[in-house]
């Protein structure tokens, strides 16, 4: 689909959403609403009751009706099964709220306007991207890790068949014999090794081909149906070329490790700094579209009693820098990763016999030291993780006696015991000399991190104003 054609069916839903907004203030001064009034706000209820009705089909332009029946849908259900009962009804709770009750709410803007099971549909598709992403990282993790990266001698926008007959194999084989990583690495090498290599790269290069189909076809019916608003159109337009500028950074990553290294005793290797490029475009894909997903079927975050509301301002103000050093800390592993730092010191907690190493600084000009310096990658890897997992414990500690709500405690102690994980994950890494299993064990334990940070970022935003007032000043039958 057009850019431009893109632009016009996004003015069109614009059009349409205008006009669905009035119809729900037209309705909003009916019974309904003053029935409504009456007992809990319906998104409020929405976090307090499991009995929920059950989406709804309803036309794009009947939303308006919609609202008297406060339908909840319930799109982002057990994102954690947490062991202590009362605590799994409020996560499984923390569904969305109807998007056509919270429509003429104060200061919610919805990404999804036209009734709940357009924003179901669209949060089914929005999380299965951002899974997939997250499988294309992994994926990516293993072709790196087994060295298969640069296997293909070429690249296609569109993509090509793979090798059929042995002829095709053969030339496809002699192209790799040019390259320098065969000639210096792999001389010899057998073409049943070749072939592996090559599948492996084949492999996570059509898995993100397939990812930008599944993800541009849905995008153009929700589209044409008119479920995406201008604002998530926008948004996930520039994920989508994101997505593209993804394939291109891959390619001119690859590129450079087809290059002739500097040095006879240099090893062919991709540019880390390229290599970063790529990864931390993807952890942004990635991270753009979670909070995406989260936010359509998540518009109002859980919020049972302004004390909690509070509570989650005060976990906000930490939880952010936490976030922004997570997603630092993955960024430089994307360097250790880069420069194959993982095999400069395989001990822990020293760096061989020393706390630092003497070289740290022995490149000039001095930053370079910071990106391709493997001693110095690896000191600012370690002393990064080490901040994370002391900031994410200084943020379980100082939020354990604030009153907020469950399912924000419980995302703190799932975050808390990942960033063990994870640390744990990092030094078994270290200390095995890096093997292909705990190397993509590692990469995708940085996503699932960031997953949970995003996740308690995303949940301890500031409700809009209706469902603040809403809110009474301490939240009731906490037990029940
Ligand atoms: C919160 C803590 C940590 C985070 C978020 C994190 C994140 C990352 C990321 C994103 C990578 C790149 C993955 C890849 O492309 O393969 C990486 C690589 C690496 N990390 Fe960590 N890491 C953490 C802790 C640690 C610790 C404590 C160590 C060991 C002291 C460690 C050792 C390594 C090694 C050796 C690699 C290179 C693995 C390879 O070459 O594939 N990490 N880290």
């Amino acid at each position: 689909m057009s850019g431009g054609r893109i632009i016009s069916l996004l003015r069109r839903n614009k059009a349409l959403n205008h006009i669905s907004q009035s119809s729900l203030k037209r309705s909003s001064s009916s019974r309904v609403l003053n029935d409504e009034a009456s007992s809990l706000n319906p998104c409020y209820r929405l976090f307090s009751s499991s009995s929920s009705s059950k989406a709804q089909l309803v036309p794009f332009r009947s939303i308006g009706s919609l609202t008297a029946r406060s339908s909840i849908i319930s799109g982002f259900r057990s994102f954690v099964h947490n062991q202590k009962g009362f605590y799994t009804k409020y996560l499984r709770n923390m569904s969305t709220t109807a998007s056509a009750c919270a429509q003429d709410k104060e200061g919610l803007k919805l990404l999804v306007t036209a009734g709940p099971r357009a924003q179901k549909m669209v949060g089914i598709w929005l999380f299965t991207s951002a899974a997939w992403v997250f499988s294309m990282v992994v994926l990516g993790g293993v072709t790196r890790l087994t060295r298969s990266g640069l296997s293909m001698t070429d690249w296609k926008f569109t993509g090509s068949l793979p090798p059929l007959s042995d002829e095709d194999w053969l030339i496809e084989f002699e192209k790799y014999k040019q390259s320098p990583e065969y000639k210096r690495i792999n001389k010899g090498m057998n073409i049943d090794d070749f072939k592996f290599i090559y599948w492996m790269e084949y492999a996570h290069r059509m898995w993100g081909r397939a990812l930008g189909i599944m993800f541009a076809l849905p995008f153009s019916y929700f589209l044409r149906k008119g479920y995406i608003t201008p604002r998530l159109g926008l948004r996930l337009s520039a994920l989508f070329a994101l997505g593209a500028g993804q394939g291109l950074i891959g390619w001119w990553m690859v590129k450079s490790g087809l290059e002739e290294p500097p040095s006879e005793y240099a090893q062919p290797r991709v540019s880390p700094y390229r290599l970063a490029a790529h990864l931390t475009s993807a952890f942004a894909i990635y991270c753009g579209l979670f909070w995406t997903a989260l936010s359509v079927v998540m518009p109002e975050p859980p919020a049972e009693s302004v004390a909690w509301v509070h509570g989650a301002a005060k976990v906000k103000r930490l939880a952010l820098p936490v976030g922004i050093l997570v997603g630092i800390t993955a960024v430089s592993g994307a360097f250790v990763a880069g420069n194959d730092a993982g095999h400069a010191f395989n001990t822990f907690p020293k760096m061989g016999d020393k706390w630092i190493p003497d070289d740290i600084f022995s490149m000039k000009p001095i930053m370079r030291n910071f990106f391709e310096n493997t001693s110095t990658v690896q000191l600012d890897h370690r002393i990064l993780a080490t901040a994370t997992l002391v900031s994410i414990g200084g943020l379980w500690w100082s939020t354990r006696k604030l009153d907020i709500h469950p399912a924000i405690r419980s995302l703190i102690g799932s975050t808390m015991g990942m960033a063990a994980l994870q640390v744990t994950l990092g030094i078994s890494t270290l200390l095995s000399y890096v093997p292909v299993s705990l190397g993509t064990a590692h990469q995708a334990g940085a996503l699932t991190l960031l997953t949970l940070m995003i996740l308690l970022n995303h949940t301890i935003r500031r409700p809009s104003l209706s469902l603040l007032k809403s809110l009474p000043s301490v939240a009731k039958n906490l037990m029940v």
